[in-house]
């Protein structure tokens, strides 16, 4: 399918898709959303990728939802289209998905970040909810995911003053996994994804949904979840061939079930 505001590329088992609205700072459109939306379909049917990657430009990964196209909505247009809730495919992908940001990750941009699984930023990347100097919050998921990642007095500081933070700020706080130089974050982005698509694939997709258990539920339904998914992995083929290979000293080689 021809996109016109994404880019997508497959490298072996991952996909790679870049946002691409460079003259908008990639600012995050219905018509990107859709594309995003559409090509996180494609790739969760297809049984060759294992990982996504979702990456912006050297700019800017998105610096928000796009606010031409925002600014004339009434809460009636909002309300009956539902405006944003679309958005949440992205944190419904069940194969891994890692963002990798440079530049600017502002509003929207950050928040799309954050429906990854984990972020990787290059030294370049600025983070940041400046809904408010706009007069208005963060609408897909701000306040409540960077509030759970770096806890409520950063999330109030940065939703309150629409301040940006930067990459060192953003590891200490807890919002990115990793910083890595900003010329080397597409290659530690695919390389972590090419290491994560080599694992055995329902391994990797019951733990990410495990770990995303940890945000919805208490501690003890948290670990009662994660025990009965745990007996189960002893019913696939990878348990197996990941042990054996183990005891017998050599790389397993995961067929994905
Ligand atoms: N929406 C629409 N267009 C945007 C945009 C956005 N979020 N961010 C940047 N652009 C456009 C600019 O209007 C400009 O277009 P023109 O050349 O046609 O004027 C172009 O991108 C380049 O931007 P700047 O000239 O402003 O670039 P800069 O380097 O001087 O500044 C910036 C960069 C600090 C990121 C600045 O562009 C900025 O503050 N952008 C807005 C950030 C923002 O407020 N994001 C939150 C949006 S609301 C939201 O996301 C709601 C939600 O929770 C879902």
């Amino acid at each position: 399918m021809a996109y016109e505001n994404i880019l997508v590329e497959t490298r072996g088992a991952v996909a790679l898709i870049t946002l691409n609205r460079p003259k908008a700072l990639n600012a995050l459109n219905s018509a990107l959303m859709t594309e995003l939306s559409t090509a996180l379909d494609g790739f969760e049917a297809d049984a060759e990728i294992r990982a996504i990657v979702i990456t912006g430009s050297e700019k800017a990964f998105a610096a928000g939802a796009d606010i031409k196209e925002m600014q004339s909505k009434t809460y009636m247009s909002a309300y009956l289209e539902d405006f944003i809730t679309s958005w949440e495919r992205v944190s419904r992908v069940r194969k891994p998905v890692i963002a990798a940001v440079a530049g600017y990750a502002l509003g929207g941009g950050c928040e799309l970040a954050m429906m990854c699984d984990f972020i990787i930023a290059a030294d370049t990347a600025k983070f940041g909810q400046p809904e408010i100097l706009l007069g208005v919050l963060p609408g897909a998921g701000g306040t409540q995911r960077l509030t759970r990642l770096v806890g409520k007095s950063k999330a109030m500081d940065l939703c309150l003053t629409g301040r940006m933070m930067d990459a060192a700020e953003a590891e200490r706080s807890g919002l990115v996994s990793r910083v890595v130089p900003a010329d080397k974050l597409i290659e530690e982005a695919v390389a972590a994804a090419e290491k994560i698509a080599s694992l055995s694939l329902p391994a990797v997709m019951l733990t990410k949904e495990a770990v995303n258990r940890a945000y919805e539920t208490t501690l003890a339904e948290g670990i009662r979840f994660e025990r009965r998914v745990f007996h189960s992995m002893f019913s696939t083929e990878d348990q197996k061939e990941g042990m054996q290979a183990f005891i017998e000293k050599r790389p397993a080689v995961f067929r994905h079930r």
